[in-house]
């Protein structure tokens, strides 16, 4: 099955033309074309992403993207070889989301395929179809731990297309937490992997932090997180030291938000038994603090897989949309598209 797949919830543009067939669970992806654009430089003098731009940025680049894809493919922009056109429809910016609807609304006009309308999130965690080993398949039950710039979730994947989100954050995403605390230390956007980068290099001069951040609501029993009040702690330090050590307070807060994240998956794994694979997905899992920490934890569960997508992966892409769209093509397919519509709070439960 070929699919042409088109992310643009957020930031990046991107465009992907796959070619899978085989099992969901252990499908064989032939990449034929991918190309991504990423805008992270435009919206850095505003730290953080501006709707408005974001829409503009991926209306000019959608075309030029396409183009290039479908070269890359050796295919022509008439009447390309191709059964399905896959979208982003949510969660994310509804200005951004709609040029990538809009964009593949016109394209299954035009070449007459059907759309399948993809959420974001269940990309996110298909993403991790590419990275499979040969004889190794995605074995489900699975638990995936997401984390991004918008969304800080634990979901129990029952099956494809069965989610049930089991923890999630009751205020900010845990990326916006790093993005908003590398904005306090006057570090560029996004600041992911600016705290991190700052954070290993406290760690690997052997200090100790002279200071550590409570973890949020580590000791409630749900899975629930919150990460507002770490973000507030870290302000308060910030004007309390007359020397700062911008590496010691990176270290300290990414010890506090990582730990918090683990214990929680601990928790969940202990929760659910019945759990084969944990996936740990979205653009903070790039995270190596987080990575290394994670892969402690499954040590002690010796039944479970871990499974977390390569870099090029973790952050948003048009890959893991074609991913997921594979899965769910049955379900979702319509060769009405103009039913689908932007949904920016789109939920994996519904
Ligand atoms: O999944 P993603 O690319 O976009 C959304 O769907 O939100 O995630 C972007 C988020 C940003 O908040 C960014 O700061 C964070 O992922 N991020 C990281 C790292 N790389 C990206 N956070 C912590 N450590 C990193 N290495
Ligand atoms: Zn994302």
């Amino acid at each position: 099955m070929k699919i042409l797949a088109i992310e643009t919830s957020c930031d990046e543009t991107a465009i992907a033309l796959l070619d899978i067939t085989g099992p969901k669970e252990r499908p064989a992806i032939k990449v034929l074309g991918n190309n991504l654009f990423s805008q992270v430089h435009l919206h850095q003098e505003f730290g953080g992403v501006y709707p408005n731009l974001a829409k503009r940025e991926h209306i000019k680049n959608l075309p030029i993207l396409l183009e290039k894809t479908l070269k890359d493919a050796g295919m022509d922009s008439d009447t390309p070889d191709i059964d399905y056109i896959a979208v982003t429809r949510g969660p994310g910016l509804e200005p951004a989301l709609w040029t990538g609807i809009t964009f593949a609304q016109e394209l299954s006009k035009k070449w007459n395929k059907p759309v399948i309308p993809t959420n974001h999130m269940e990309g996110h965690i298909f993403s991790v179809l590419y990275d499979l080993k040969p004889e190794e398949s995605l074995e489900l039950p699975a638990l995936a731990l997401l984390v991004s710039g918008g969304h800080t979730e634990l979901v129990l994947v029952k099956d494809f297309g069965q989610y049930s989100i089991i923890g999630r954050t009751r205020d900010d995403a845990v990326g916006e937490a790093f993005d908003k605390v590398a904005r306090m230390l006057d570090l560029p956007y996004p600041g992911g992997p600016e705290i991190s980068k700052l954070a290993q290099r406290h760690r690997e001069s052997g200090k100790v932090p002279s200071f550590e951040f409570p973890m949020p609501m580590i000791n409630s029993r749900d899975l629930d997180f919150s990460f507002s009040g770490l973000k507030t702690a870290v302000l308060y330090k910030l004007k309390s030291l007359e020397e700062k050590d911008l590496s010691e307070i990176a270290r300290s807060f990414e010890d506090a938000a990582v730990g918090v994240l683990v214990e929680k998956t601990r928790l969940a794994l202990e929760n659910h038994p019945e759990i084969k694979t944990l996936i740990v997905a979205g653009g903070v899992s790039a995270n190596k603090y987080l990575q290394s920490e994670i892969r402690s934890l499954i040590e002690k569960f010796p039944e479970v897989r871990l499974e977390i997508p390569s870099l090029h992966l973790s952050t948003d892409n048009a890959l893991m949309i074609g991913a997921a769209a594979y899965v769910r093509a049955e379900e979702l397919q319509t060769s009405d598209p103009s039913s689908v519509v932007a949904r920016g709070n789109l939920s994996l439960e519904e």
